[in-house]
């Protein structure tokens, strides 16, 4: 196998990027120069979200604008909701999720990828209408009507309004919210390479972002945060969890929640949400899905000791989503409304100079292979 070939591309440099910075020896995680934890301590979602697509913090009258305008494209077309209606309500919601994006390029105007104006207002309506598409679906398979967003809340409680008829306690909103800045971004992970690869056809950015969304379904990737509330469910109570580890183990399984390509340490994002974990309990009382995790990162650290292998970002999001009685499948949903702002974020940058991504291969085939007629074989 020649030198070069990098399964997975692990350590191949894919773009060089501004957007978004991982020191994976540190645990530190940077948004334009700005750590996280930072961000989450003082910003806001839609703050933040401005701050990757175009590179600063917003003025005070940027900021003003970007929310109105984010604001006002909440609403989604009935023939989006119609189009949900037809989808079987089994079905996983980043499914329901994907459909609907791929249709919202139907309805409006991205195809001129040069046009910086337009692709303004395309990166406005994907950051507004996503929530409102997560939050219909959630009630629409079960036959209820989707609830409209409403303009004088912010982006987090209308969320929660949209999925509960209710605006949620200022608590969680803010929690919430800080959950979508850490999920906002990642350097170059698969669904933002995915994306990449789209949007580097000229694709419109409706089609890039219903990409990344297919990328980010799987459990080795957003998937994941899904698979760990089962898991923790599975497992139970923390005196089991030992045992629960040392099978997935000695079955050379993946821990669900753990590991990073980047991360040798704890994952930054993952010790954030553990204190909004704390935050949250101390205002509405335990989870007993905590205690158990915090049982599976004790075994865990103890049994992959010097593995480099720790507790990701997927690992405490789920908790804190299923305490404030979010349904698991809408999880990596959830994760994909927040990280549409970085898939935008690299759409927008590659853009100012697109080349196609053609990577090589290497073939392990056969050559001059004769042609063998049906009746012979
Ligand atoms: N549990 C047990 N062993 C693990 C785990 C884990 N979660 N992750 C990595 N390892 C081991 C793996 O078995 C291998 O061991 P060995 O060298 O003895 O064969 C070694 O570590 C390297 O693993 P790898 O899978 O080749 O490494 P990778 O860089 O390709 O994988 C990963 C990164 C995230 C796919 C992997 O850690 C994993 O599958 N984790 C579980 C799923 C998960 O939590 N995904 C979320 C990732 S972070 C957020 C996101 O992207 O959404």
């Amino acid at each position: 196998m020649p030198h070069d070939f990098m399964p997975g591309l692990a350590g191949v440099p894919a773009a060089t990027s501004s957007i978004s910075d991982v020191d994976g020896q540190r645990g530190i995680l940077e948004y334009r120069g700005i750590r996280v934890e930072e961000l989450c301590a003082k910003s806001s979602y839609l703050e933040t979200a401005y701050l990757l697509l175009f590179g600063h913090l917003p003025t005070a009258s940027e900021y003003q604008r970007w929310t109105n305008d984010v604001t006002h494209h909440r609403r989604i077309k009935f023939r989006i909701i119609d189009l949900m209606k037809c989808l079987p309500e089994q079905g996983h919601a980043m499914d329901a999720l994907q459909a609907a994006v791929a249709a919202l390029g139907m309805f409006y105007p991205g195809r001129n990828v040069k046009d910086v104006e337009n692709n303004y207002w395309s990166a406005v309506r994907l950051v507004a209408k996503l929530p409102t598409i997560v939050a219909a679906w959630a009630r629409l398979r079960y036959g209820d009507a989707p609830i409209p967003p409403r303009d004088d809340l912010g982006f987090s409680e209308n969320f929660f309004y949209m999925l509960t008829e209710s605006a949620p306690h200022p608590l969680w909103a803010e929690i919430f919210d800080d959950c979508l800045i850490l999920h906002a971004e990642h350097t170059m992970n698969a669904s933002t390479f995915t994306g990449l690869v789209t949007a580097s056809t000229l694709a419109d950015p409706y089609t890039v972002v219903a990409s990344s969304i297919g990328a980010l379904k799987g459990p080795l990737h957003g998937g994941a945060n899904e698979e760990v509330v089962v898991m923790l469910k599975e497992i139970g109570t923390a005196d089991r969890a030992r045992s629960y580890v040392e099978g997935v183990l000695s079955n050379k399984r993946k821990l669900m929640g753990f590991g990073h390509r980047v991360y040798k340490v704890k994952d930054p994002r993952a010790t954030v949400l553990q204190g909004l974990c704390q935050s949250l309990f101390k205002e509405c009382g335990s989870s007993p899905l905590y205690e158990v995790a915090l049982e599976v990162e004790r075994a865990a650290g103890e049994l992959l000791k010097g593995k480099g292998i720790h507790p990701n970002v997927d690992f405490y999001s789920g908790i804190i989503y299923d305490k404030m009685g979010i349904e698991v499948d809408l999880f990596t949903p959830l994760f994909a409304m927040a990280r549409v702002s970085g898939w935008l974020a690299h759409w927008l940058e590659q853009l100012r100079e697109n080349k196609l991504f053609r990577p090589d291969q290497i073939y392990s085939g056969e050559h001059n292979r004769p042609y063998v007629p049906l009746t012979q074989r």
